[in-house]
């Protein structure tokens, strides 16, 4: 590959994005034109550098990177356990930290308890599946939504929901709680397997430099790299 291949780099659209960004900057990698407000572009280039930005929606960058559309991407644990791409794993970035529970009304923890066929609404489909199945050994309906998965419970759809809590606002203001945890989850850097191969030496720099920055950082402020709340 010759000097000038454009790095292609894949992140999620929103927070995750300008967290990478900001992370991306402080190891002297900024794409400038990125940070402009309330624009509706999807791909940004640094020249100077050979890079290459576009933002995706959080469960098709494991896929853009798989097919080697992007060399890199950036995307939440969550959607990559979701989407069982073939993609390395280099790097957990460690913002955007959260975690995957089961969740639901006080009374649904005893159906958990005993084993009970009870139906589960969720965003993801095969993390559910696997944590009852394979984990708990326990036979569910699985009931796929594609958001406000909390109403499940509510509205009488499901009796609990697998679902991200963050800060536990949503789950408190709609009379539901955690019930058991999953996973933690957080950022995390992708790479194509072939890039991995063919750009060795600019993708391991770059990860070096990162793997550096959060080391320092994690120094710098041992209670979390982000202030963000831990999970
Ligand atoms: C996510 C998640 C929860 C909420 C958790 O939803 O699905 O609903 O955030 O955050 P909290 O613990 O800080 O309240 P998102 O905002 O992505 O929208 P969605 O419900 O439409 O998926």
């Amino acid at each position: 590959m010759g000097e000038n291949r454009y790095l292609t780099f894949a992140l999620t659209k929103g927070r995750l994005a300008g967290q990478t960004m900001s992370l991306l900057e402080q190891i002297g990698i900024p794409c400038e034109k990125m940070t402009e407000k309330d624009s509706r572009r999807l791909v940004f280039v640094n020249e100077e550098l050979s890079l290459k930005f576009f933002l995706a929606k959080g469960p098709d960058v494991p896929t853009y990177v798989e097919y080697g559309a992007a060399d890199i991407g950036v995307v939440g644990k969550d959607e990559l356990l979701e989407e069982g791409r073939r993609v390395y794993e280099v790097l957990d970035l460690g913002f955007g930290r959260c975690r995957m529970c089961v969740c639901g009304p006080e009374k649904a923890r005893e159906l958990l308890k005993h084993h009970e066929r009870i139906r589960v609404a969720t965003k993801y489909p095969v993390i559910a599946k696997d944590y009852f199945y394979n984990r708990k050994h326990q036979t569910v309906d699985i009931i796929k939504l594609n958001g406000s998965v909390e109403l499940g419970p509510i509205v009488g759809l499901s009796d609990v929901i697998v679902d991200i809590v963050e800060t536990g606002s949503t789950l408190r203001e709609n009379g539901l709680e955690v019930l058991e945890e999953i996973c933690p989850l957080s950022a995390r850097m992708i790479v194509n397997r072939v890039s991995m191969q063919m750009e060795n030496e600019r993708i391991k720099d770059i990860i070096l430099r990162l793997r550096r920055l959060l080391e320092q950082t994690a120094q710098d402020f041992p209670q979390d790299q982000t202030g963000e709340k831990k999970a």
